[in-house]
This record gives structure tokens, sequence and C-alpha cells, in this order.
């Protein structure tokens, strides 16, 4: 399947430093192996520094690219700070952000203590804020470009029942790009999202789909394709968009989700179930009502 596949030519990113927050697990640690397998140096930021170590090993010895895997909560700006001093020390510059980092579980909104809320909003929103507004006063000091991707989901615009801190922060964070995307542009800087649905990570799928919930809804029955998402189409994704090859895609966000979110929200779209023997008969009462 050509989804499966690398979509880039090979050297895109030569030269260039991405940084992705929560680049050691899941979805982040995939787009780390893309970008390395394209040239480019990364930097991985996020709290669990023997997770980080382990993955920049790992793929270091996978691609022989550069990876600095280095210690930092997003909710604390002065950390923040400090993964930028570190990784201008070590290459010189960055090129690329990725905000991937996030916290999320499924709950009634109810049950929420003011702290679970703010849990999620901190990581999602808040560390999205700081990196962005850090890095972003940085290159604009410094008359470099840049560009800025964030990781959002569909309920970004939608809302959802069960998440509602995440769909709150992902809203903010889809609007930070929004705007920005506008105001940082005389910079040279574009800023985009994408919004995934369903793709299989320890993270999402422990905190989201715990089993009982999987052996009712299987997630990928909720989507027209059939399927979840592969990895290796979300890190093409976030290359090309990262890339110079998408120089005019500045404040869009992407959905990659298979038509999950359409799905949920086309008034008829549930009268995929009915039989073509069941329409023949529909087709008497709709073709008789004159
Ligand atoms: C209710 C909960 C809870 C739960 C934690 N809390 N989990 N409340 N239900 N399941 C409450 C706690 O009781 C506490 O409040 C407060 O939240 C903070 O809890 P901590 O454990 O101290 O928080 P912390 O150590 O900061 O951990 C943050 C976290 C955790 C978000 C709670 O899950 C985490 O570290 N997640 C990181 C990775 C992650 O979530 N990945 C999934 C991303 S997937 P009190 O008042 O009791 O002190 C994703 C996909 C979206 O976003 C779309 C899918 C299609
Ligand atoms: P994941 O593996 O749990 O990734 C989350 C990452 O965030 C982890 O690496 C975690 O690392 C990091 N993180 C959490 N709190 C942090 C903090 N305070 N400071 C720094 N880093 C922190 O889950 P995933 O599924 O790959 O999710 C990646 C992104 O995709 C998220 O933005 C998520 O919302 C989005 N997304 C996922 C899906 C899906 O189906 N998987 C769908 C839509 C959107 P540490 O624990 O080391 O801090």
């Amino acid at each position: 399947m050509l989804y499966t596949q690398a979509m880039l030519p090979d050297g895109t990113f030569s030269g260039k430093t991405v940084l992705i927050t929560g680049g050691g697990t899941g979805l982040g640690k995939s787009m780390t192996r893309y970008f390395l397998q394209l040239g480019a140096n990364v930097v991985i930021a996020s709290r669990k520094i023997d997770v980080l170590k382990a993955t920049a090993d790992e793929l270091s010895a996978e691609t022989g690219g550069r990876v600095l895997p280095l210690q930092c909560d997003v909710r604390d700006y002065e950390q923040v700070e400090n993964v930028l001093r570190q990784a201008f020390a070590e290459f010189g510059s960055i090129d690329v952000l990725i905000n991937n980092a996030a916290g999320n579980f499924i709950s009634p909104t109810e049950r929420l203590s003011p702290r679970a809320f703010s849990a999620v909003i901190d990581i999602v929103l808040k560390g999205t804020i700081h990196f962005t507004l850090a890095l972003g006063k940085h290159w604009i000091a410094q008359q470099q470009r840049g560009t800025i991707l964030s990781i959002v989901t569909t309920y970004a615009w939608t809302g959802s029942a069960y998440v509602v801190p995440s769909a709150c922060a992902k809203a903010g964070v889809l609007a930070m790009m929004r705007s920005l995307a506008v105001e940082w542009a005389r910079y040279d800087i574009r800023c985009n999202a994408i919004a995934p649905g369903p793709f299989p990570t320890e993270g999402a799928w422990s905190r989201l789909m715990p089993d009982p919930i999987r052996e009712k809804f299987e997630p990928a029955n909720k989507i027209p394709v059939g399927r979840v998402g592969e990895h290796q189409e979300l890190a093409n994704l976030v290359a090309y968009l990262a890339s110079d090859y998408a120089a005019f895609i500045n404040g869009d966000c992407i959905t990659i989700d298979g038509g999950e979110w359409l799905k949920g929200a086309g008034e008829f779209n549930n009268l995929d179930m009915v039989t073509p023997e069941m329409w023949d008969m529909l087709e008497m009462f709709t073709k008789g009502a004159k």
C-alpha cells in the first residue's frame, strides 16, 4: 500500500532542524523517525528523559541521523526556553516546530476536578503557547524563517462529549495557529494544524479506548474507509506541511481521518446500513409521495 510508504524525496530536510514535543512516543516517535530519514536533525522534548533517550538511541541507530533528547515539561516556560538554548547550542538553529505533546482521558465532565481540567489544558494549550511564543520571539528577533505545525483533533471544531478539557484546549490551539498564520506571515513564519482521526498508539488507546470501550465501539466501524490510520501516512502529511513543498499552505488545518467526522455530521449518513432490497421497497414509498 502506498500510504504505508515514505513519500518525500530523500534529503528534503538536509541541514534543517526539527523540534518535536512529545517526540519520544506514539505519533511523535513516528514523525521523528521520518524526519531523520529525510535528513533532518531532530530535537525531542518531553517529561520522561529515559523514554526520550531510548527513542533517540533506537532511531539514530536505525537512520544514522542526529537526535537530541531533552527533558522538558511543556507547562513550564523556563524549561521550554532551556530546551531552545540547548537545541541552538547543539544544532545552531531550529527550522520547524511540531506541537505534538498532549494529555487526555475520557471522563464525564461533572466528575472532573479543577486540577483534572488544568492537567489537560496546561499540557495541550499552554504547552503549545509556550513553545510557539518562545521560538516565534527568537525567529523574529533573528530574522529567521520558520514553520509551526500543531497536532489537534477533529473535535477541535465539533467539540466532543467526555473529552471536554481536550476539546477546549485543541480548539484554542487551532485558533492560535490560524491567528498567527496571518500575524506572523510577514516574518516568513507559516502556521498550520493537522487533525488526525484514530491512529493506534499506547498513549491514546490506554486513556481513550480502554478494552471495555473498544469491545463495544471498535473505532474502525465509525470510519467510512473502514480502517484506522497508519503512522506513516500521518508522518508523510506532517513532513509535507513542514517542508517548502507546502510553502503556500498557511493557516489551514488538514483532516486525516478517513471521513470519520463528516460521517458523524451528515443527516442521512446512517442510511449506509440500508440494503439494496430495502432500497427497492423504500423507492416505492418515496416515488409514490407526489
Ligand atoms: C478523571 C483524572 C483522570 C481520569 C487524571 N485525573 N486522570 N480525573 N479521570 N482518567 C485527575 C487526577 O485525579 C488529578 O486531579 C488531575 O487529573 C491530575 O492528575 P495527575 O495524574 O497528577 O496529572 P499528570 O501527572 O499531570 O498527568 C497528566 C494526564 C496523564 C493528562 C492526567 O494522562 C498524562 O500524563 N498524559 C500524557 C499522555 C496522553 O494523555 N496521551 C494521550 C494523548 S491522545 P485531583 O483533583 O484528583 O488531584 C489524544 C487523542 C485525541 O489526545 C483524539 C483521539 C481520536
Ligand atoms: P502519546 O504517545 O501519549 O503522546 C503524547 C506525548 O506528549 C508523550 O510523548 C508525552 O511524553 C508528551 N507529554 C505529555 N505531557 C507532557 C508535558 N507536560 N510536557 C512535555 N511533554 C508531555 O499519544 P499520541 O497518540 O502519539 O498523541 C500525539 C498527538 O496526536 C497528540 O497531540 C494527540 O492529541 C494527537 N492525536 C492523536 C490521535 C490518536 O488517535 N493517537 C488522534 C488525534 C490526535 P512524556 O510522558 O514523556 O511527557
